[in-house]
């Protein structure tokens, strides 16, 4: 979650669909939306046909945009999440550029989306805004405020409807249960740490077929930047590391687009997964220049 002016969305799909749209047959060209968008977090609402993405903003304000598309190509802002002082008065507060609201995870279950994140300001504290519009700026609620454990929190909802979070703090991968009402959170567990890369961090915990995958990155956002992956058939573990690990990175690489990680994971309506990751147009020599091109991936593990 480092703070960078030049990370963009990436979308990269999962299988043998990598360059062509399966929901439309087109081809598209990444970064699906350049400029600074640090830390995407995307969902596909099928009852709207639509796919959503979130970012981070640090310490500008409108934070937090929301942006729409039907097809992973054309890109509208929907709104600000973070649009009025009273949601986040911490932040006139808050002292240098990675301070702020950073690195949020994106979800939507039951008409209502969610957007948690943690604010590093004076204090640091998490933050869940639910919406049932994403296209109305003030439909997003001042925020439930909760006892975060560092970053990136992750919000995933078990087969019972029990919230729990997972956030990253002390490089490890804190895992905690979350009253919605309340704010009240749970006993502490640790998951999975990664491959060995630095900063384990970023975590999104997804249930498919009888398995918990959790998905995190790790190496940095430098040029090690890397998204690894494990399952394991219970919620705490013991867990069990991806064969293909890094599923994503452009890590050792000459590629032209570097730091391509924290990434988050989503599904379109015809059962297609796709991957959003950040990345920067630095080049192997971590300078930063300003267009071209991604290479494609193949390897994955759901
Ligand atoms: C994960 O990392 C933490 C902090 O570095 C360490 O204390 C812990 O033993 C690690 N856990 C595993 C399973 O390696
Ligand atoms: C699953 O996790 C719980 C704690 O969350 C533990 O008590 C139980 O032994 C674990 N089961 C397996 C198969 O590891």
């Amino acid at each position: 979650m480092l703070l960078t002016s030049l990370a963009s969305i990436l979308a990269l799909g999962m299988g043998a669909v990598s360059t062509s749209l399966a929901v439309s047959h087109k081809t598209y060209t990444n970064p699906i939306i350049p400029g600074w968008h640090s830390d995407p977090s995307c969902v596909y609402v099928s009852e709207q046909e639509t796919f959503f993405c979130a970012a981070s903003t640090f310490i500008a304000f409108p934070g937090l945009p929301l942006y729409a598309s039907k097809d992973l190509v054309s890109w509208e802002l929907a709104s600000n999440i973070f649009n009025r002082p009273s949601q986040l008065p911490d932040l006139a507060d808050t002292e240098g550029q990675q301070g702020g609201i950073y690195a949020p995870t994106l979800r939507y279950r039951d008409g209502t989306f969610y957007l948690i994140v943690s604010n590093l300001g004076p204090s640091i504290k998490g933050l869940v805004f639910t919406s049932t519009d994403p296209y109305d700026d003030d439909s997003w609620s001042e925020p439930l405020v909760f006892p975060v454990y560092g970053i990136d929190p992750d919000i995933f909802w078990d087969d019972d409807g029990q919230v729990y979070v997972s956030s990253a703090d002390n490089n490890m991968i804190h895992h905690y249960s979350l009253d919605l009402s309340t704010g009240e959170i749970g006993d502490v567990s640790y998951l999975w740490n990664g491959t060995g890369g630095a900063y384990p961090e970023g975590p999104h915990l997804f249930k498919k077929d009888g398995y918990y995958y959790l998905l995190i990155a790790e190496g940095g956002t430098e040029t090690n930047h890397a998204v690894t992956m494990a399952r394991s058939k219970n919620r705490t573990g013991p867990w069990e590391p991806c064969p293909h690990n890094p599923v994503l990175t452009n890590k050792g690489t000459g590629e032209y687009f570097q730091t391509v990680g924290h990434s988050d994971l989503f599904q379109d309506g015809k059962g297609n997964w796709w991957a959003s990751a950040l990345s920067t147009r630095s080049g192997p020599n971590w300078v930063n220049y300003p267009m071209g091109l991604l290479k494609e991936i193949n390897s994955y593990c759901m």
